[in-house]
């Protein structure tokens, strides 16, 4: 099960506006991000208005719970999600005792898509995640952070945010030169077995037509 870790920024800057939407945030909810329907996929979170550098965008809240339950929790998430060939998770690692549960119906920042050219990353502030923006980000935009997976599964999870950067698969930036090489090795081993099929097809069909016809 990939959990979503999100990487950590430093120093987030407090903005007025941040402070002044607390009882918004606490509901799930955002002045500054709403949810749309995402080109990555399905929906997606997306700029209300031109967001500041560092604003504090959104809370991810849900249920807090400690990790034996979240383990439970997170495969049984992914099972639900396997068969659509979209092992969604929405267990957040809060710390070393509790994780979040985000797949709650007023949690909204649980809807931000991956993108391995993120416009913003999580932090943990004061025991609260926080989806932060890394830099100006325009009305309208898409905002995407690094889902932060490692290597386990990287097959499971093939990553259509269309950046320049994107390395085809969800895994976490300290991951990606890695997972090039594993990805570069696969490829290689797939065009391998499929030249190989090939050719004892075209063996099989030459023995068919070699085939002496027997006599009644
Ligand atoms: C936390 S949800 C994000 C919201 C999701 N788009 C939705 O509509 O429910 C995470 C799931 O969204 C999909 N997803 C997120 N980022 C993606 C990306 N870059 N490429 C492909 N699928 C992505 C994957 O199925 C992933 O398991
Ligand atoms: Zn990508």
């Amino acid at each position: 099960m990939a959990k979503v870790r999100g990487k950590r920024i430093k120093a987030a800057q407090e903005t007025a506006a941040g402070a002044t939407s607390a009882a918004l945030e606490v509901s799930g909810g955002s002045e500054w991000v709403g949810v749309g329907r995402s080109g990555i996929h399905q929906n997606g979170l997306f700029a209300k208005k031109d967001i500041p550098k560092g604003t504090k965008m959104i809370e991810y809240v849900g249920d807090k719970i400690i990790k034996a339950e979240s383990e439970r929790r997170g495969n049984e998430q992914d099972e639900l999600g396997r068969p659509k060939g979209d092992g969604t998770v929405y267990v957040f690692t809060l710390n070393n005792r509790y994780d979040i549960d985000g797949a709650v119906e007023w949690n909204e920042a649980r809807n931000a898509n991956h993108s391995c050219a993120p416009n913003a990353a999580t932090d943990i502030l004061k025991g609260r995640i926080w989806l932060i923006a890394e830099r100006k980000i325009k009305k309208g935009e898409e905002i995407t952070y690094d889902y932060g997976f490692d290597l386990n599964y990287w097959r499971d999870h093939p990553c259509r945010c269309g950046s320049k950067k994107c390395v085809g698969y969800i895994v976490g930036e300290e991951y990606r030169a890695e997972l090039k090489k594993k990805v570069k090795a696969w490829e290689k081993k797939e065009a391998k077995e499929a030249a190989k099929k090939k050719e004892t097809a075209k063996k099989e069909e030459t023995a068919k037509k070699e085939e002496v016809p027997q006599a009644e």
